[in-house]
């Protein structure tokens, strides 16, 4: 099968086999992938020119399958939240295309893609980023007020079920909780029934119990509402949820991962550095944030580092 995963490091026993499922995983709801609602082909992303231009993106290629979620991890500044950015519409691939239901968004007008983003996108932020004078249900609403297009009460339903804040739906955000508030941020990327929904590391400001709300929903709205979801994280166990992981690193696909465990993961993870953390049992008792073999994850790349000498270099004068 030819791939569309972009490049391939897969730990996986038969590489030529990148659907099959791991050896002690349970079997796959999905059996067959299902058609691409996202594509990205040699997408590059660069900012900056000359001696200070960073490279983000360097030549991503990956199909995101409708119906399935999918976790993107990699270390601090691997290109992650550009990669999310570009696929979204939100900002510009120095070359490469993205296509999202067949569209080209990378050939569209700010016109055509500010009406992608209404109407086909949902974005998570890790900042919830909701209107503190309105109250859930406002907030939740929100992007099909500002298009002026009535709100399909059956599918609102559905969605607030799943997300489980029906009994909070009247409180403004200053009296919800973090997870709350970042379900209310889901519910409301969700309300347009999106064509995929993008989530750039949703529970990177949650502790544990509400971390694990927020992904239960949106695996929750991938198996039991159909959506797309593609999401960031530094967390293991929280791609986990994930029906694919893959890893980025200096602006590549490292690794593309099947329906991984979180100590799949971590070994993955653990290989793309280079003094690989010792992977023990121990992460699934620790609650807060990464420590020990988790922080690998949070670390810088080495290019990064390099770069960071380089800015360092480049402000203090040192030749
Ligand atoms: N607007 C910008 N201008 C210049 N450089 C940028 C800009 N946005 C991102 N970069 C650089 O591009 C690279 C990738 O950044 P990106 O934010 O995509 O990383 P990331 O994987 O999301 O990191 P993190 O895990 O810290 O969020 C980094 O070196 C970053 O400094
Ligand atoms: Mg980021």
């Amino acid at each position: 099968m030819t791939t569309p995963h972009g490049r391939h490091s897969t730990p996986e026993p038969d590489a030529s086999e990148p659907d099959a499922p791991a050896p002690d995983a349970p079997a796959p709801a999905v059996q067959e992938t299902p058609p691409a609602q996202a594509t990205a082909r040699d997408l590059v992303k660069t900012y900056g020119s000359g001696d200070t231009q960073v490279r983000a993106l360097d030549g991503v290629s990956v199909d995101f399958a409708r119906g399935r979620l999918t976790a993107i991890m990699g270390p601090s500044g691997s290109g992650k939240s550009t990669l999310m950015h570009c696929m979204a519409g939100l900002d510009t691939p120095t070359s490469g295309t993205v296509t999202v239901d067949g569209e080209e968004v990378s050939a569209m007008s700010q016109r055509a893609l500010t009406r992608l983003r209404r109407t086909r996108i949902g974005f998570v932020f890790q900042a919830y980023n909701l209107v503190p004078t309105l109250t859930a249900a406002e907030n939740i609403t929100l992007p099909l007020d500002i298009a002026r297009t009535p709100v399909d009460r059956e599918w609102f339903d559905a969605v607030v079920d799943a997300v489980g804040l029906r009994a909070r739906l009247r409180h403004r955000p200053n009296a919800l909780s973090g997870g709350e508030q970042q379900r209310v941020a889901c519910a409301r990327a969700l309300v347009s029934r999106p064509s995929v929904v993008f989530a750039d590391e949703p529970t990177g400001n949650l502790d544990s119990k509400s971390s694990r709300e927020v992904l239960t929903f949106l695996r929750q709205s991938v198996d039991e509402l159909g959506q797309t979801v593609v999401m960031v994280t530094h967390d293991p166990r929280a791609a986990a949820y994930a029906h694919r992981v893959l890893l980025l690193g200096d602006g590549r696909i490292t690794a593309d991962l099947d329906a991984p465990s979180p100590a799949q993961i971590l070994a993955a993870v653990g290989a793309e550095d280079e003094e690989p953390a010792p992977v023990t049992g121990r992460y699934a008792a620790v609650p807060g944030p990464p420590t020990g073999p988790l922080a690998v994850i949070g670390a810088p790349s080495r290019a990064r580092r390099a770069r960071r000498t380089d800015d360092a270099a480049g402000t203090t004068g040192t030749p």
